[in-house]
């Protein structure tokens, strides 16, 4: 792939940006990592020693450095750097979800084709082989007997249990699982079910978020979603029904570096043919605006989105 792009920067300093994008990009084979670059030059330039490249003292000298930026810093920092990383003209590899709002998520998919660059969006499951073989054979099941209607998706993180890398993170904090866990449960999802055209949605304990979901022809989902589940209540699972049965997602024993190098694969053919990705982001631009439109009904007032029940 002569056309593909070949030095790669990570924006961010974080745990994610050093242990994902950073140790995938310099075990990548075919691509050099040229550095990090962040809110703190003193930290950019700690991760760089400890994996790879330099540290640069902004997002803009980095993005001048390099052909391809990847992401890793909270959306709503990631999405106007993904923007301009994009109208320079660089490749851009962004992280789920790709923004917090959908003005921000459409001028991100504008900017890469103003720029006229290749996007993708790690959505991490969709990047291992356990589950794109299940949804290999859930798609051949569906072309045989007929189109899924619906599926269940549960999504718990476990955000306070000792030690967790992202007990800090203030947008986690502010937003909760439906923006956390959300785009990890609608990337299955939406592989299998056609868009999403209408929301409704309930709260449960803490930050977690029910959703009911209706796709394009008729299929029902269901999202169950949280980053705070008690201790033992964590982990995700999913399922689809349809004339074809009713089939769970498998667990994936992959490793995250392997499914991020993957997605620095995808990216660089997509750069070099010119052909967007269907994960790109666009795609992920429409995974914001289902989350933004759940977050819309449920900042309706109770006794709008819901139906008391009667007392005996
Ligand atoms: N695909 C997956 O499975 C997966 C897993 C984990 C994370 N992610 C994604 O990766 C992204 C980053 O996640 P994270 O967990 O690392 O987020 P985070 O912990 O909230 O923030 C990451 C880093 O961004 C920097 N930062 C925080 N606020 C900032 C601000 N206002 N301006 C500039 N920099 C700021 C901080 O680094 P400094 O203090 O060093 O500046 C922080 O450590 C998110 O989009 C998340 O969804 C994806």
């Amino acid at each position: 792939m002569s056309d593909a792009p070949r030095r790669f920067g990570v924006l961010g300093t974080g745990h994610w940006a050093e242990t994902c994008h950073g140790a995938a990009l310099a075990a990548h084979p075919d691509v050099e990592l040229v550095g990090f670059a962040g809110r703190d030059p003193a930290r950019a330039a700690e991760v760089a020693d400890r994996v790879g490249g330099r540290g640069f003292a902004s997002p803009d000298e980095l993005i001048g450095a390099v052909d391809a930026v990847t992401i890793a810093l909270p959306p709503d920092v990631q999405a106007p750097l993904a923007a301009r990383a994009a109208r320079a003209g660089r490749h851009v590899l962004v992280e789920k979800p790709l923004a917090l709002d959908l003005p921000a998520a459409d001028d991100v998919v504008a900017a890469v084709r103003e720029g006229g660059v290749a996007s993708l969006v790690h959505t991490t499951y969709l990047f291992q082989p356990d589950i794109t073989d299940w949804l290999e054979q859930m798609r051949a099941l569906a072309a045989e007997h007929g189109p899924w209607e619906g599926a269940i998706a549960r999504w718990a993180g476990t955000i306070d249990a000792p030690g967790n890398p992202y007990g800090a993170s203030a947008w986690r904090r502010e937003r909760g699982g439906l923006w956390d866990t959300g785009p990890h449960a609608l990337s299955v999802l939406l592989e299998l079910l056609p868009p999403v055209e209408r929301v409704s949605a309930g709260r449960g304990a803490r930050d977690a978020v029910n959703a009911a979901l209706e796709h394009t022809g008729g299929a029902g989902s269901a999202l169950s979603l949280t980053l705070t589940a008690p201790a033992g209540a964590g982990g995700s699972f999913a399922a689809v029904w349809g004339p074809g049965g009713r089939h769970d997602m498998p667990r994936f024993h992959g490793t995250v570096q392997d499914g991020f190098a993957r997605a620095v694969d995808r990216l660089r053919a997509a750069a070099a043919t010119g052909v967007p990705d269907a994960l790109d982001a666009a795609c992920a631009r429409d995974a914001v605006a289902v989350l933004a439109a759940v977050e819309e009904h449920l900042a309706r007032p109770v006794g709008e989105r819901t139906t008391p029940v009667a007392r005996r």
